[in-house]
């Protein structure tokens, strides 16, 4: 990881997480003081408010669309309005559950980005295209998708995390040089339209991210820390693996 990157783990609750969970991943949170960091916490909507620091605190999706008749929906602006300062957008699970497209994930990092979110845009593969050697093809298409509606001038406000799907709540993560040969690419990719912000961007890594395979994984030069599911629901494993970015 270079030194010029702050380095980045998030954790994504998905559909999880009680107010007990809020509570004590905000004392091991306040316990640990981690400052080398930044750590977010992606919890469920319900439970946002829970968080004493929303600045730290992350949504796992925003509607591409603006305050009005959307059941259901919450939007950018609303997220915006009570402090919290990150969006997780474009999960493998919402764009698989949700049918969201690449030009539907790319209008919502457009509109986080409006309301001054920062979004965390997630990218990766699933096995079948990994073993029909489009793997490049697919994420560079993901993150064109995205350029082409904000520009690359917005992703100096973006981090993008790579996520094959293939390693997300498997228990088979990606190795180390697996992850850095991706986030290579999308450096390298970024770097073609503009290599100031292809360095400074933060690239983290997400899939069956623990406390005993972290410190490797984020050794790698290009993998600037992670995007984390399951470990983050036990609160002192999340603390360990922002420490081990730390
Ligand atoms: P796991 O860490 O449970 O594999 O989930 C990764 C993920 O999808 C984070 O967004």
């Amino acid at each position: 990881m270079q030194t010029t990157r702050r380095p980045f783990v998030a954790g994504n609750w998905k559909m999880n997480g009680s107010k007990q969970l809020v509570s004590d991943v905000q004392k091991a949170l306040d316990a640990a003081g981690i400052a080398e960091c930044d750590c977010v916490v992606c919890p469920p909507y319900p439970f946002i408010a829970g968080f004493t620091d929303l600045a730290n605190v992350g949504v796992q999706n925003v509607s591409a669309l603006d305050n009005g008749a959307h059941t259901g929906e919450v939007s950018a602006q609303m997220v915006a309005e009570l402090g919290v300062r990150y969006a997780i957008i474009g999960h493998s699970e919402r764009r698989a559950d949700n049918h969201e497209s690449n030009d539907i994930v790319a209008h919502k990092v457009h509109k986080a980005l409006q309301l001054g979110l920062t979004p965390i845009l997630c990218v990766g593969e699933s096995l079948q295209t990994r073993e029909s050697g489009k793997l490049y093809e697919f994420i560079a298409e993901q993150l064109d998708a995205v350029i082409r509606l904000t520009g690359i001038e917005q992703f100096a406000k973006i981090v993008v995390a790579y996520e094959p799907i293939w390693a997300i709540g498997t228990g088979k993560t990606a190795s180390p040089q697996q992850a850095q040969d991706v986030h290579a690419f999308i450096r390298g990719h970024l770097a073609r339209q503009n290599a100031e912000i292809a360095e400074s961007i933060r690239i983290i890594y997400g899939g069956s991210v623990k406390a005993a395979n972290a410190k490797e994984l984020f050794s790698q030069p290009d993998v600037d820390g992670g995007l984390i599911g399951g470990a983050s629901l036990d609160p002192q494993e999340f603390i360990k693996i922002c420490q081990a970015a730390n």
